[in-house]
């Protein structure tokens, strides 16, 4: 059945002549099992169809990875309710191919002027989660609107109106509602209820949840798109976005004011950049503790013949685990934003750091995370997310993570202007020692402050070989955004499995506190009672551990996947 499938394969490929007349065929592993769809004239990876083939179009139109990439940001804001967004923010690295540069361009969520370090504290000195989580006062400025505009006019080649047409159409004229969207809606009705403009916004007209195969059109939405579109940056920061945003603010506990949205700053950073086996591995710097961590983790790993090990072999596992317990150790205590706090990134990617790590591992016995605390000797006074790739036919790359924080956010809609606000203060540590919704503990480095930004796990990553982009990848999941990343380097280029396998195979989370590894169904039972004699207290992960985006290349061609973990993505082609 393989066999002819690949058959099948093949000679369709070679009726496209710009295939068969390319220097090399496509890279069919006749061993694989799970196979990325491929392209030769670009492509864009999401979460969503639609809001991939919005993209996938932008590149037929001439447009650059980055016109892409910014078209599926926005398209993704009305497709996607609960991840795509304008009210939220992330994180997105460009590589251009010309230059051989690549950028991260910073676009979270900032702290409004009036925020304290103390804001989610009730009378007893607790933290009150309802309070980080589900009011308006869980919103931080919103970024991704001046994200994505920088990144269209640093380095796109089209204008605002030309990529936000796409999203506009799909919120005025609508679109049917999708088996997955009905379904995540459904989950969210409690919560989006409670709200008066969510619940006229994301449910069908005669109040009840929206069916799939139903069309559902946008207008508050399409209209603040419009406004965007029209004004750049100043027709969401100022004027009447702004307006409806701050009396938003005013409906009951929001920050938020009319100066903190003008005052609201993309940063562009340099990307923390490792080398792993020959490749080299951009990420997120922080506000992001992704990147660091990533390569961090990289460093330790090189160490070991992880390929000999076997894949997600017990052996293998331990190592993976007892590095991960380290990385989330030391994202407790050191990681914030560099704004505010002097993040010591270069010592934490160090080399010899990663050795005095790795030689601490024992390899036959599990470490206990009580036993393991952030390694650096510093002096004391020292102090439903969602990924998208891009890539074009000249070898540009966008790879871009960005979120609510929760689906849905907090569930507060702005009344009039058709979107929902972040609830990504919980990201900050409201209190050391007491963990966030992700189980994720942190302090000072991490405290709520005005102006910054909340410590983020997204990890939008571009990987490269001798200078040229090989992977873009990145994926949602919190905490587990890390370590989900990892695992898809390490399983193309220790594993050498091609983007699909890469992605599809199971995976394990070991975040420090809870000390507990996590796994997903598929790793072998006797891999695990194999780790359980070495002391690992494992749980089955409950639900699926990321949903990883990514592209690869060899050059010719792309080759992307969307993660079989969650129905509704697609990997369009521009051809
Ligand atoms: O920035 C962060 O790390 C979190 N706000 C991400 C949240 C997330 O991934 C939720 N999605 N699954």
């Amino acid at each position: 059945m393989k066999q002819v499938f690949l058959k099948w394969l093949f000679a369709t490929l070679c009726l496209i002549p710009a295939i068969c007349g390319a220097a090399e065929p496509p890279i069919i592993d006749q061993k694989a099992r799970f196979h990325p769809v491929i392209s030769t004239g670009g492509m864009v990876v999401s979460q969503e169809r639609l809001a991939s083939s919005v993209g996938a179009d932008i590149l037929k139109q001439g447009g650059n990875a980055v016109d892409a990439a910014v078209a599926t940001g926005f398209a993704l804001a009305v497709t996607l309710p609960q991840a795509g967004n304008i009210g939220g923010g992330g994180f997105m690295l460009v590589h251009l191919a010309e230059e051989q540069r690549t950028i991260a361009i910073d676009y979270r969520e900032m702290a409004p002027a009036a925020a304290t370090q103390n804001m989610f504290l009730d009378k007893g000195g607790d933290v009150d989660p309802a309070s980080s989580r589900f009011s308006r006062r869980a919103a931080g400025v919103p970024g991704t609107v001046a994200g994505l505009l920088h990144a269209l006019n640093a380095y796109g080649t089209m204008t605002p109106e030309q990529v936000l047409a796409p999203a506009i159409a799909l919120a005025d004229k609508g679109f049917v509602v999708t088996r997955p969207l009905a379904y995540s809606l459904r989950r969210a009705e409690q919560r989006l209820r409670r709200d008066n403009a969510a619940s006229r916004y994301f449910f069908a007209p005669d109040g009840n949840l929206l069916q799939r195969g139903t069309r559902w059109r946008q207008a508050d939405l399409a209209a603040t798109l419009r406004r965007i579109a029209g004004k750049g940056v100043e027709g969401f920061y100022r004027g009447k976005t702004a307006e409806l945003i701050v009396a938003e603010m005013q409906q009951g506990g929001g920050l938020i004011t009319r100066e903190d949205l003008a005052n609201y700053r993309v940063v562009e950073r340099q990307p923390v950049v490792g080398e792993y086996r020959g490749y080299t591995v951009a990420s997120m710097p922080p506000p992001s503790s992704g990147g660091v961590h990533l390569v961090q983790m990289l460093n330790v790993l090189e160490g070991w013949d992880l390929s000999a090990l076997g894949h997600n072999s017990t052996a293998y596992l331990h190592r993976l685990t007892e590095t991960m317990r380290r990385a989330y150790a030391d994202r407790s205590k050191y990681l914030g934003d560099p704004d505010f706090y002097p993040v010591p990134v270069s010592r934490l990617m160090d080399r010899e750091y990663a050795t005095r790590l790795r030689q601490g591992i024992d390899l036959r016995r599990a470490s206990r995370s009580a036993d393991i605390a952030p390694g650096l000797e510093l002096p004391e006074e020292s102090p439903q997310t969602t990924h998208f790739s891009a890539w074009d036919r000249d070898g540009n790359v966008v790879s871009n993570t960005y979120t609510l924080n929760f689906s849905y956010g907090s569930g507060i809609a702005v009344a009039g202007a058709g979107f929902l606000l972040n609830n990504e203060m919980d990201d900050f540590s409201a209190k050391p020692g007491t963990p966030n919704a992700y189980g994720l503990l942190g302090g000072e480095a991490n405290a709520i402050q005005a102006g910054k930004r909340p410590l983020s796990s997204m990890t939008p990553t571009i990987v490269l070989k001798n200078g040229k982009p090989v992977l873009a990848t990145g994926s949602p999941g919190g905490s587990t955004i890390i370590t989900v990343v990892l695992q898809n380097i390490l399983n193309v280029i220790d594993f050498h499995m091609n983007v699909a396998e890469a992605t599809a195979a199971p995976r394990i989370h070991h975040q420090w506190f809870p000390d507990r590894l996590n796994y997903e169904a598929g790793i072998s039972p006797d891999t695990l009672d194999g780790l359980r004699e070495m002391g690992h207290e494992l749980a089955p992960q409950p639900r699926i551990l990321g949903k990883i985006q990514a592209i690869a290349s060899d050059g010719n061609y792309q080759y992307g996947v969307t993660d079989s973990r969650w129905p509704g993505g697609e990997a369009a082609v521009a051809e």
